[in-house]
């Protein structure tokens, strides 16, 4: 029988290859489980009619393999497949299914469009009533064979070609540091077209663009003033010849029935004023003026690299209740990030007013930890029967939504959340014979689902939203196990990179916009500033990207570089501004960054930290002299933080776990010293009697310092916990997210009374990381998860865990169960790749691709 075909080929890291910004994609596959070790492969690239093919080449690699054929050129479109071959097989597998492949436009002098607007006054200082643009044109009078919507905006945009939504996309064209990079979209939009008269037309918002956006209720045209669409849309006929319909002056805008629009505020609609025809040929001239243009450097124009954000899921209320005012309160059950849809029918001029909240308070909203953004969405019925409608421009974090002015009898079915988040493919689950921890698990995957909105954000609820390095630098790792963010990451550290000071500095948050006096001027801080060395070398290690990893080395080694000349001859970055152990919780609620552990001994620890991925990289890349330049200095840096922040018998001067946490995982001690830190750290934690006492940076490392220094017992009492503050205690008090702080809800049920009180952060979720390593039991060792050991330390009473990640070689897969005698597993190991099993009391031992059942007979592991 013929060998089991590969998957289809990816291009990049998109899972859809139409509209890529490069003419070279490298190419992905995943062999076939079945189909044994790939030992050679063949690549074919069909294009204009002309098959290609690489003919048979020996070698494993299936990874982001270089284009084999000439560059495509702008617009050019391929089919491409792949066939493989085992080592024990003469035979080819099956052609996998084709892919299609086709780029966008390449190069700057392939775009025409301008962006267009209202042309009316405006006055930039207030809130603004958004327009829709549109375009009635003559499609040539014969067969279309293709045809392609190039289209991005300044603010938020959402086409429609006779009256069709194009694409399913939000919030697009999302947000990145506008001035050098805007991102456009390629749509197929063959098949909405026709010979003859049709109309092409879009909504338009704020958005990040010229919305208010930032601290203390935000600030307004961060990035311009004028609301645009830039849009190309080009028919080719079936006889060669093309038609570009593309925005200029001949566009014209009338006010959008959209009378208000904001990401934090919400919008209001009045359907009144809607004409559902409206992009149509037939649709009314009236109200419609002609527009004004604008210009925008077409160099700045650029393909995604990642997914878009849509909507993944839809939620119905849990429960409906009628609060004392008459109002409808509903339960979503989960809090989730995204906005309702509500089908109404009422009397023309019905205002029904959608308000929402993460959590309740005396049976209403609790919405003051929303701060500015008043998340209120309006709808104001036209009065022709039921009437369907979702704002577009905006998202809310919330579980529990109040409806007013709801007309007649209350429909729970009418209403519906619609989950948003960058559609990015699911890579990694967990669960095990603890329900409490499943849903701790659960937890962390909707944080981050919340907030992997186009950019990892901080919170998705309150005035905020922003691109914190410091929070996605701990979570990346839990993040890439999880979800395959490779695409949207790079991108947003392309921004990062941006967006770095000439001097080396890294933001706090990226993009970059207006802060409040403590972020300005931007000062470098650890944790945070080095996103720009570990986040690369996490996704390098996860993904396998080289060429990732290459692109963003000068970053890092600026950060590096920047924070050595800080620290001076003594390798002490005990200067400046930190935040420290961010959020430690016995930190006074007015200053989170005045924890127990001194903020320098974070800051060098880091440094340190950094100095050593950045030789890491600096070797794979073969950059060698920089590697034992890095290298050195790690070491350097190693020995002043020994001489600096530890005692000779391992106590260390902050006597605080984030100090002994951080020392023992970024393996700043020697041996000895090693011990008694890990020894000391176990003795805090249960003094305290296993509550947490760690802020963002000391909480991803707890769990491997106790585990690695033998205190893994120790570890699983701090995972287990169910006081405050610890992860399960949040569960106890049903979160369905990851809090922002251990006590965002307090013991007695109120509200943390803090001026930062969200209850979907990601960054304390950066447990899971440890959860699917030591309780689930499986770890990348190499990168791209060429190697991967599977070792469960099973403990605090879990009988059982099932974990499962599809690497880029394709399923990892380990289940375990305690037995009376030890412990069996259940192991997948993918094709090509190198496993190493070690059961409890077990020695380690190699393992070949394929499904593996063990057994230990080590009573430790009951
Ligand atoms: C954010 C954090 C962030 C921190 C930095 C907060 O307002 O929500 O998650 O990292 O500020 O200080």
């Amino acid at each position: 029988m013929q060998p089991h075909p590969p998957s289809p080929v990816r291009f990049e890291h998109l899972t859809d290859g139409l509209g890529i910004g490069t003419g070279t994609p490298r190419l992905s596959w995943t062999p076939a489980a079945q189909a044994g070790d790939q030992h050679a492969y063949e690549v074919e690239v069909e294009r204009q009619g002309r098959s290609r093919r690489t003919g048979r080449v020996t070698g494993s690699d299936h990874l982001l393999v270089a284009w084999p054929a000439e560059p495509l050129t702008s617009r050019e479109r391929a089919l491409v497949r792949v066939r493989t071959w085992s080592a024990s097989n003469s035979e080819p597998s099956a052609w996998s299914e084709p892919s299609i492949v086709e780029t966008g436009l390449l190069t700057p002098t392939d775009w025409s469009a301008l962006p267009v607007g209202a042309a009316w006054d405006e006055d930039p200082a207030a809130e603004r009533r958004p327009a829709r643009v549109r375009k009635h044109f003559e499609a040539d009078d014969k067969p279309i064979h293709r045809a392609r919507l190039y289209i991005t905006a300044h603010g938020l945009y959402e086409a429609e070609i006779n009256g069709t939504r194009v694409g399913d996309e939000a919030l697009a064209p999302g947000w990145t540091v506008y001035p050098h990079r805007l991102r456009y979209r390629t749509h197929d939009v063959t098949s909405l077209l026709t010979p003859g008269a049709n109309t092409i037309g879009a909504w338009l918002g704020d958005g990040w663009y010229r919305g208010k956006y930032g601290f203390d209720g935000g600030t307004r045209n961060i990035y311009g003033t004028d609301q645009s669409l830039i849009a190309q849309l080009e028919i080719t006929y079936t006889d060669g010849t093309t038609t570009v319909i593309a925005t200029d002056h001949t566009w014209h805008a009338a006010p959008s029935p959209i009378l208000t629009s904001g990401l934090y505020e919400g919008e209001t609609f009045d359907a009144r004023l809607d004409d559902p025809n409206w992009t149509t040929p037939a649709a009314s001239p009236d109200g419609w003026t002609p527009v004004r243009t604008g210009t925008r450097d077409p160099r700045t124009l650029v393909a995604p690299d990642g997914p878009p954000v849509r909507c993944t899921q839809e939620i119905l209320p849990v429960s409906v209740t009628r609060t004392p005012d008459g109002h409808h309160l509903l339960d979503f059950g989960q809090n989730l990030v995204g906005r309702l849809r509500i089908t109404a029918d009422g009397p023309a001029g019905t205002t029904l007013t959608l308000r929402h909240a993460e959590v309740l308070q005396d049976g209403e909203l609790a919405t003051r930890p929303l701060r500015e953004a008043h998340s209120t969405d309006t709808l104001i019925l036209p009065g022709t029967g039921p009437y369907t409608w979702e704002p577009r421009f905006t998202l809310h974090g919330f579980r529990y939504a109040e409806i007013t002015g709801w007309p007649g009898e209350f429909d729970p079915q009418a209403v519906t959340a619609r989950v948003h988040h960058t559609d990015m493919r699911r890579t990694g689950w967990f669960e095990c014979s603890d329900p409490m921890v499943n849903r701790l698990h659960e937890n962390v995957l909707w944080s981050m689902r919340g907030n992997f909105v186009d950019i990892p954000t901080d919170c998705p609820q309150r005035d905020e939203r922003l691109g914190w390095t410091g929070d996605i630098q701990v979570f990346a790792p839990t993040a890439s196990f999880l979800y395959d963010c490779a695409g949207m990451l790079d991108s947003w550290l392309t921004d990062v990179g941006l967006e770095q000071l000439p001097d080396g500095t890294i933001p706090w948050y990226v993009p970059v916009i207006p802060g409040e006096p403590m972020w300005t001027p931007i000062q470098p801080g650890a944790a945070w500033g080095d996103v720009a060395t570990l986040t690369p070398w996490t996704l390098y290690q996860r993904f396998g990207d080289l060429e990732l990893l290459r692109r963003h080395y000068p970053m890092g080694k600026a950060w590096v570089d920047l924070v050595e000349k800080l620290a001076g001859p003594d390798r002490l970055w005990d200067t400046g501004f930190q935040l420290g152990d961010w959020l430690d919780p016995t930190a006074p609620p007015n200053d989170p960054a005045a924890g127990r552990t001194d903020r320098h001994l974070v800051a060098t620890g880091y440094f340190a930290h950094s100095a050593r991925h950045l030789a890491h990289a600096a070797h794979a890349l073969g950059h060698t002299s920089d590697a034992d330049r890095y290298d050195t200095l790690a070491n350097e840096i190693t020995t002043a933080f020994q001489s600096r922040y530890v005692h000779p018998d391992g106590r260390m001067t902050s006597d605080s776990p984030t100090a002994y946490a951080l020392a023992i995982a970024f393996d700043l001690l020697d041996t000895t010293r090693r011990q008694a830190a890990g020894d000391r750290l176990a003795e805090l934690v249960n003094q305290d009697g296993a509550r947490i006492a760690t802020g963002f940076v000391g909480t991803p490392l707890i769990c491997d310092a106790l585990t690695d220094t033998s205190h893994l017992d120790t570890a699983y009492r701090l995972l287990l916990q169910t006081d405050c503050p610890s992860w399960l205690y949040t569960v106890t008090m049903g979160a369905t997210t990851i809090w922002e702080r251990w006590d965002s809800l307090r013991p007695d049920g109120t509200l943390n009374p803090g001026g930062m009180t969200s209850f979907n952060h990601y960054a304390l979720g950066a447990v899971a990381d440890w959860l699917h390593r030591v309780v689930g039991g499986i770890e990348v060792t190499a990168p791209g998860a060429r190697t991967l050991a599977f070792r469960p330390r099973p403990g605090g009473g879990i009988t059982w865990a099932r974990t499962r990640h599809e690497t880029p070689h394709g399923t990892a897969e380990l289940f375990w169960e305690t037995t009376g005698a030890g412990m069996k597993a259940k192991i997948t190991v993918p094709p090509n790749c190198t496993a190493v099993v070690e059961l409890p009391g077990c020695e380690p031992s190699r393992l070949t691709p394929g499904t593996h059942t063990l057994h230990s007979t080590d009573t430790a592991s009951k």
